[in-house]
């Protein structure tokens, strides 16, 4: 069976072909999002210019595809196909699924991109096995996908399992949701970068490595104060240090509340793998509720990487 996965994000729109099978994508595609859509111009056709390239470029007509799941931030309407609201990428009320079914005739799945990836790292990667699991993507925003008893946790009219917009710091942060102090705006790819610039700026770091580690780059991005640390950098790892603290305390939150058998960490930071993951642990071990008398929650990085979101998207058609 052929599927499309669709993995919408603030950076990118990515699309595959997945044989349900091997859980393989055959081909895949990404362009940039579009910083504004509007109701002349739909993320609709975005998404639908990347299914055509991927289709002509496998050779394969939407014929041959059993059906389309797409993994989209922000509060879905699985049953309607509506994108009912999203932060990240500022979209309200855009009816999809509906829009989609204008140019392809076969059954069309959306859902919260966070819930896909959680899905597919159950099916197809480091959740297999398990019962209960959290799953945590950190990104351009904090996504959360909760497995309780091997089903997907949504919430009343999927507007739930946002564990990003949890309130961790008292009037914190303004979060672009409206809130403040939201676990995003400490625990992200984003807020890290900000951190990273922070410090940057402090004149105890002015011969901090992340000075040259960013110009090298060409900017400052979420490995700057980690490629700093690494190297015995003071000023990053006190970055890498307070960032990995804001993440822990979001885990221990999560980790009391549903005590699940592991939590996964996704998205672009948990390419630091144990660096990242062996402190949090330490954290989850030392602090969660009970400590050594509860069962122990794991940690682990997710293990579908950068394809989490096409197979877990693929994995939204399979589920249905
Ligand atoms: C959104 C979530 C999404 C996450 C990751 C958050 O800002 O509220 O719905 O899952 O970003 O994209």
């Amino acid at each position: 069976m052929y599927l499309i996965g669709i993995d919408v994000g603030g950076m990118s729109i990515k699309g595959g072909i997945v044989d349900s099978e091997s859980g393989k994508i055959l081909v895949q595609h990404a362009i940039p999002t579009t910083a504004k859509y509007t109701k002349e111009y739909s993320i609709s056709e975005d998404i639908a210019k990347v299914i055509d390239y991927i289709l002509n470029e496998a050779n394969m007509k939407i014929d041959d595809i059993v059906g389309i799941g797409i993994g989209q931030p922000g509060s879905i309407d699985s049953e309607r196909g509506v994108i009912r609201y999203s932060n990240n990428i500022a979209l309200e009320n855009v009816p999809v699924v509906d829009e989609l079914h204008k140019k392809y005739n076969l059954p069309i799945y959306i859902s919260n991109d966070a819930n896909c990836a959680a899905l597919g790292e159950y099916v197809f990667g480091a959740g297999r096995g398990y019962k209960d699991i959290v799953f945590i993507t950190l990104g351009t925003g904090v996504g959360s996908g909760i497995i309780i008893d091997g089903k997907l946790f949504e919430g009343r009219a999927g507007a739930g399992a946002e564990a990003g917009h949890m309130v961790i710091v008292v009037d914190g942060e303004k979060c672009n949701c409206g809130s403040r102090g939201c676990w995003e705006t400490y625990a992200s790819a984003t807020a890290l970068i900000r951190q990273t610039k922070a410090a940057m700026e402090l004149p105890e770091n002015k011969d901090s490595l992340m000075h040259q580690i960013a110009a090298e780059e060409g900017k400052v991005s979420g490995k700057t104060a980690f490629v700093a640390a690494k190297k015995g950098d003071k000023g990053g790892q006190a970055v890498v240090d307070q960032y990995i603290k804001y993440i822990g305390v979001g885990l221990l939150n999560m980790a009391n509340i549903f005590r699940p058998d592991a939590i996964l960490i996704g998205g672009g930071i948990s390419k630091e793998k144990d660096y990242l993951t062996n402190p949090l642990q330490k954290m989850i071990d030392t602090e969660s509720y009970g400590g050594k008398f509860n069962p122990r929650v794991v940690v682990k990085t997710a293990s579908l990487q950068n394809d989490a979101g096409i197979l877990g998207a693929a994995a939204l058609v399979m589920k249905e």
